[in-house]
């Protein structure tokens, strides 16, 4: 089978380096991909959010699977065009998307449903949302804008001040644009973070292994909010009984939900999960895969994902288990220094050739110019070692990252300092 992959980052090389040891697929393409995925794949130059070419590339070069790596064409409907011109595509359609696209609606369909969740309130008028906060007394409190906002519209605000001044900058001053015209205020919940990654056809459904992303710049989980420093699989704090309670209280009250609103949501679901008290409280939903969680888990599955992802596209999920590696998966994020704030780019990046066979090294914000490869992003690759335990594989994981350099180069030293300390 000819399969597309839609995206360019770490979790889309991740897909790609997955789908290519599948004996079913006979050749990959990635738009637009990047230099790591195009030693695997044939990148094409279509940007994820040109809708209409990938739906032509995909006509014109008889791909039997797209596979969608980031959620903006998702949000777009991608699934959607692709249903209505006959093309087998993996994510879902926009109806289904919006439990990403929308923090107000999959807040009002989590307490519809009796999802675990922190309270919350929403608001389009920024003098009633003031109002409401002038009276609050539960700080920290949490402002999301609503819509999609690259990972960045959400402020955790410590005291009533910083947080009058959070919804005068989502609400009033539109610092995240249209995705902030509408707020949703939240109950701070302090807890262990889990994203949880379910392959669904909307009813039939595949749990993978959980994994603990790190999503602060600076050690000891501190600073800014990243799209992602680094992660492990699989979390301990996913045992069975979480897995279980999650499965009953989380994913099928979801998935019966949107099949109720007449949108079954056919593709892979991440659950951002915080567990406090052995209760698996919903932060978020997001519609497709987590970066740099994929980096971590993908490796850990043993079967063939092709097919899987073929089935849900086809809108039966037939598949009844997965085999998964018993070993543990460990990833960090090499960043441009400065990230995520302003940071450099066209930096050379040395030693990856050194690095040993058994460490994988997905790109992410790299480019290829003048036969050198260099930094292209905040984020810029992901070092992944699997070993028999956690310890072991942080170790081959920093020892690889001791031989890779480039100007500025900066990652958190204590991925998994949680569980490497117990
Ligand atoms: N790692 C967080 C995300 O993918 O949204």
């Amino acid at each position: 089978m000819k399969v597309l992959v839609v995206g360019g980052g770490g979790r889309e090389h991740a897909l790609v380096w997955k789908l290519s040891q599948s004996p079913v697929v006979e050749r990959i393409y990635c738009a637009p991909g990047n230099p790591g995925i195009a030693q695997l794949a044939e990148c094409v130059p279509l940007a994820a959010d040109d809708l209409d070419g990938l739906a032509a590339f995909a006509e014109k070069y008889g791909i039997d699977l797209t596979v969608v790596g980031p959620e903006i064409p998702l949000v777009m409907g991608i699934a959607d065009l692709f249903k209505k011109r006959g093309l087998a595509l993996f994510g879902p359609e926009a109806g289904a998307a919006l439990l990403e696209g929308s923090k107000a609606f999959s807040k009002k369909m989590m307490r519809e449903k009796d999802i675990p969740t922190a309270s919350f309130a929403v608001f389009d008028d920024a003098d009633a949302a003031r109002a409401y906060i002038t009276d609050y007394e539960d700080f920290p409190v949490v402002l999301k804008a609503d819509g999609l906002a690259a990972g960045k519209g959400v402020l955790i605000c410590a005291d009533k001040a910083e947080a009058l001044r959070g919804v005068d900058r989502i609400l009033a001053d539109k610092s995240f644009g249209n995705a902030g015209n509408t707020l949703v205020v939240e109950q701070f919940i302090r807890g262990d973070e889990l994203s949880l990654f379910v392959l669904t056809d909307g009813r039939r459904y595949l749990i993978l292994p959980p994994a603990q992303d790190h999503k602060k710049i600076g050690e000891g989980d501190t600073g800014a909010n990243t799209g992602g420093m680094g992660a492990y699989a699989p979390a301990p704090s996913g045992d069975k009984t979480l897995l279980r309670k999650v499965a009953a209280q989380v994913i099928e009250p979801t998935l019966e939900a949107m099949r109720d609103m007449g949108h079954p949501y056919r593709g892979l679901l991440y659950v951002g999960l915080i567990i406090r008290d052995g209760i698996p409280w919903v932060l978020e939903y997001n519609c497709r895969f987590g970066d740099p969680e994929t980096q971590a888990v993908l490796p850990l599955i043993e079967d063939d994902l092709a097919p899987v992802f073929l089935q849900i596209a086809r809108g039966k999920l037939e598949t009844e288990k997965l085999a998964v590696a018993a070993q543990c998966a460990f990833d960090v994020v090499l960043a441009s220094g400065g990230y995520p704030e302003a940071f450099q780019k066209g930096h050379v990046i040395q030693g990856l050739k050194d690095v040993a066979d058994d460490v994988l090294c997905f790109h992410a914000g790299t480019v290829l110019k003048e036969g050198q490869l260099r930094t292209a992003g905040g984020r810029v690759l992901n070092i992944v070692a699997l070993a028999e335990d956690f310890p072991a594989a942080a170790g081959k994981a920093y020892e690889a990252i001791g031989k890779i350099h480039f100007k500025d180069m900066y990652y958190r030293r204590d991925i998994g300092y949680k569980i490497l300390e117990k």
